[in-house]
């Protein structure tokens, strides 16, 4: 598999004001320290991009948007565009699945967005993951087939390169507080899960895209099984809700993940 830098990303949700962003990236900038072989992300509320983008050093940290809308500009109240996020941040959450669930994006929308951010300079983090039902069900291979095709018609084998796959089983994802007690994967089941996207990588683009795509995994991760996560083949990175709102657990998985050889 790839040996690329392992990919940390904070994703906050909708929690924090602007100035509790901003008091907590004043910490975190001094307890995380920089590694060549890691690339920390934080993607917090759109209203601290801007202030955050201001306070940290971007080689430290990266920026990510949670969400956009896929035209560039128009009539479209309330609405912020990929283009408007050009430059701000590095990265975009595309089709997460509480965007999916709640706020009822399709495969369309998915799509449109991962254009509109490849158009704007801006790598998208494409969710995937099946449901408690659809795995009981014994569809997790057919939900991850159908979310990959879906998010990524239209997506040229140069634009692979751009393309991060974050694989979050539903059933895995905590309220953002009870991570540590959370059901998660076991390192078979990711490995299966992993593999079930990287094949599909590999049908639609090609060996090569299939072993150099970033596929991360998300849910209920913390300090404490962070390293468990990341030792499966195939992993490159974590896509972490809850715990990236506690600095000790978050500064843990970063140094969990620095030094860790990629499989
Ligand atoms: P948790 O780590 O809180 O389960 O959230 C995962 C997630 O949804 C990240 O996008």
């Amino acid at each position: 598999m790839s040996s690329t830098k392992k990919l940390i990303v904070g994703n906050w949700k909708m929690n924090l004001t602007i100035h509790e962003a901003s008091v907590y990236v004043h910490h975190l900038v001094t307890k995380v320290q920089s590694h060549r072989d890691v690339e920390v992300v934080l993607s917090p509320t759109m209203l601290a991009l801007q202030p955050i983008s201001l306070q940290i050093d971007r080689r430290q940290f990266k920026l990510a948007a949670q969400n956009f809308y896929w035209r560039d500009h128009g009539a479209f109240t309330g609405e912020v565009s990929a283009s408007q996020l050009r430059g701000l941040v590095d990265y975009a959450i595309v089709g997460h699945s509480e965007r999916r669930h709640i706020f009822h994006e399709h495969h369309k929308e998915v799509r449109s967005k991962v254009q509109a951010a490849l158009r704007n300079n801006i790598k998208p983090i494409l969710c995937v993951g099946e449901t408690a039902h659809e795995r009981m069900s014994g569809e997790m291979r057919d939900v991850l087939h159908d979310q990959i095709l879906g998010g990524l018609t239209n997506v040229t084998s140069s634009d692979m390169s751009e393309i991060v796959i974050a694989y979050e089983p539903v059933w895995a994802l905590s309220d953002g507080t009870n991570y540590s007690e959370h059901k998660v994967p076991t390192p078979d089941d990711l490995k299966k899960a992993i593999g079930t996207i990287r094949n599909q990588i590999s049908h639609l683009y090609g060996e090569k895209a299939s072993k150099e795509v970033r596929v991360l995994y998300g849910g209920s991760t913390n300090g404490s099984n962070a390293a468990s996560f990341l030792s499966v083949e195939g992993v490159n990175g974590l896509l972490v809700g809850g715990a990236s709102l506690n600095q000790h657990e978050f500064v843990k998985i970063i140094e969990t993940a620095h030094g860790m050889e990629s499989k």
